[in-house]
């Protein structure tokens, strides 16, 4: 499903990390791409080829060398630190490989967290974790710590929390990649239902060609560079 109505668009993004003068390491060297709004899409390539340093960037996590980034029209280069901040907490919800879950406090409270940042009062708060904690079949879990869970659970918890603030795009950098492919399969079929029944732009980096298959799009990339452009499912 895709209206065509851009959400990413970024245009020449490059990316150098200064790893002490006079060196320098070019990652991303010029890198075009769109996401439109509720499209489900997917980022494969090798590892080192920059996936995570693109997907950070997508992020707002980390600002591009060169280049421009607009997100929902907003040109991202222009704002301060903590507008981006902001954004990140209301338009972006992120789902990573080891989870990053906070492992001395339960699954809610976990799901709380970004809630708890946006200045969501405690009630509403409890309630909205409950209910995304809910949509990921985790209510049983709900007072349980982290490691209490199994990798599979864990990550639903953080789906729950990529949730938290209802926001438009989630972005997924290697979700399944610790897990085994029963359980994978369950990941993949929640993002299908975010995507299907809650609209929710999804961008998905995977290893895995044959999950890479199911979305919309599939985006190569190869030493920092776009290689190629599929349609998928
Ligand atoms: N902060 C950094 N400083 C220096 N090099 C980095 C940094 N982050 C990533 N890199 C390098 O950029 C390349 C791409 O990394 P990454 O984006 O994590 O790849 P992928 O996610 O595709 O495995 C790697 O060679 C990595 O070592
Ligand atoms: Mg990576």
């Amino acid at each position: 499903m895709r209206n065509r109505e851009k959400t990413i668009e970024l245009t020449g993004i490059v990316k150098r990390f200064y790893i002490g003068k006079p060196h320098e390491l070019e990652i991303l060297h010029g890198i075009d791409l769109t996401v439109y709004k509720g499209e489900f899409v997917s980022i494969v390539g090798a590892s080192g080829s920059g996936k995570s340093t693109l997907m950070n960037i997508i992020g707002v996590l980390d600002r591009p060398t060169e280049g421009e980034y607009r997100l929902d029209g907003l040109d991202i280069s222009a704002l301060k630190d903590q507008e981006l901040s902001r954004i990140r907490n209301q338009k972006i919800g992120f789902v990573f490989q080891t989870y990053n879950l906070i492992s001395r406090t339960s699954a809610l409270k976990n799901v709380e967290l970004p809630m708890m940042y946006a200045g969501i009062g405690r009630k509403e708060r409890a309630q909205r974790a409950r209910h995304y904690l809910e949509m990921v079949g985790m209510e049983e879990r709900m007072s349980h710590k982290p490691d209490e869970l199994s990798g599979g659970q864990k990550q639903r918890v953080s789906i729950a929390r990529a949730m938290a603030n209802d926001p438009s795009i989630i972005l997924a950098d290697e979700p399944t990649g610790a897990l085994d492919s029963k359980t994978g399969r369950r990941i993949m079929d929640i993002f299908h239902r975010l995507n299907r029944e809650e609209g929710k732009t999804i961008v998905l980096i995977t290893h895995s060609n044959e999950l890479a298959a199911e979305t919309d799009r599939i985006i190569t990339i190869r030493d920092g560079e776009i290689t190629g452009e599929r349609r998928g499912a």
